[in-house]
């Protein structure tokens, strides 16, 4: 069994905006391993993003804490990489620069890490677009490169916020299987928001389940499916009983 990397104890937000109050998490309890894959899944609205926010530094609580690493949260930290729903990428900068983006902010050696950055690119099937610009890559692509700019600084947690939502299917499914070959060869641990399903059976070891807001974790399920997967783990019988299980539970 590996250590304890993440722990959310009692965590609460309300958001006060100048006319009311919104609850949005009401008391989150949750504990991510070393090298564990993490998925939280809920509706829309449930306050999945509050809660990876707050894991990344990024949001004020409310209430409760967070730990990484046996550290109290306060801030963004240097051991934590983060990807959005959208890439945010800068369209002035090239494929190369945008990866080492991150270098630049922590005031570390670009020399020294170019080489990483070319590798990131290269493992991602991006190295021949370094020198290209973001507006010349698809979707997928540039979604890649934000992965490619979380990792640079070699994080050992990673945190996904809904990445692949905005792709089709297909350009989704390859990043989901791009995704486990990225963790098998790193060991990170990863924190995977999605609405999906699917998805999170296909990703995780273990799937937590928000309600609706004011949020709390409904429920958690292991998910023993064998690893390496690739996706015609999705026709098994298997993987078609957690989906249902977890349909359930979020069904109520
Ligand atoms: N900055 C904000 N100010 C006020 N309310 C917010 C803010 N951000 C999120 N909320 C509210 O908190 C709830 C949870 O939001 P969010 O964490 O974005 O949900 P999810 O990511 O699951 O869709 C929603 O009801 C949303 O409207
Ligand atoms: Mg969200």
């Amino acid at each position: 069994m590996t250590a304890l990397h993440v722990r959310v104890s009692d965590f609460s937000k309300t958001y006060k905006t100048r006319r009311d109050e919104i609850e949005a998490i009401r008391a989150v309890d949750m504990d991510v391993r070393e090298t564990e894959f993490v998925s939280i899944l809920g509706p829309s609205g449930c306050g999945k993003s509050t809660l990876l926010m707050a894991v990344g530094g990024l949001l004020p609580m409310s209430g409760g804490r967070i730990e990484i690493a046996g550290q109290l949260v306060t801030g963004p930290r240097r051991d934590t990489g983060v990807v959005f729903q959208s890439p945010v990428l800068m369209p002035w900068r090239s494929i190369l620069n945008n990866v080492l983006f991150p270098i630049e902010c922590l005031g570390l050696s670009l020399g020294e890490y170019r080489r990483r950055a070319i590798e990131l690119l290269e493992m991602t099937d991006l190295d021949k677009f370094r020198d290209d610009y973001p507006s010349e890559l698809s979707g997928g692509m540039q979604q890649r490169v934000a992965i490619c700019r979380a990792l640079i600084h070699n994080p050992s947690l990673l945190l996904m916020d809904e990445p692949f939502s905005a792709l089709d299917a297909m350009t989704r499914d390859a990043m989901n299987q791009e995704l486990l070959r990225i963790w098998e060869e790193f060991k990170k641990t990863v924190l995977f928001v999605t609405h999906s399903i699917r998805e999170a059976v296909y990703l995780s070891d273990r799937v937590f389940v928000m309600s609706p807001r004011p949020a709390v974790i409904s429920r958690v399920v292991d998910i023993a499916l064998p690893r390496p997967r690739d996706l015609s783990i999705e026709e098994t019988p298997e993987f078609n009983a957690y989906v249902t299980e977890l349909r359930q539970a979020i069904e109520g």
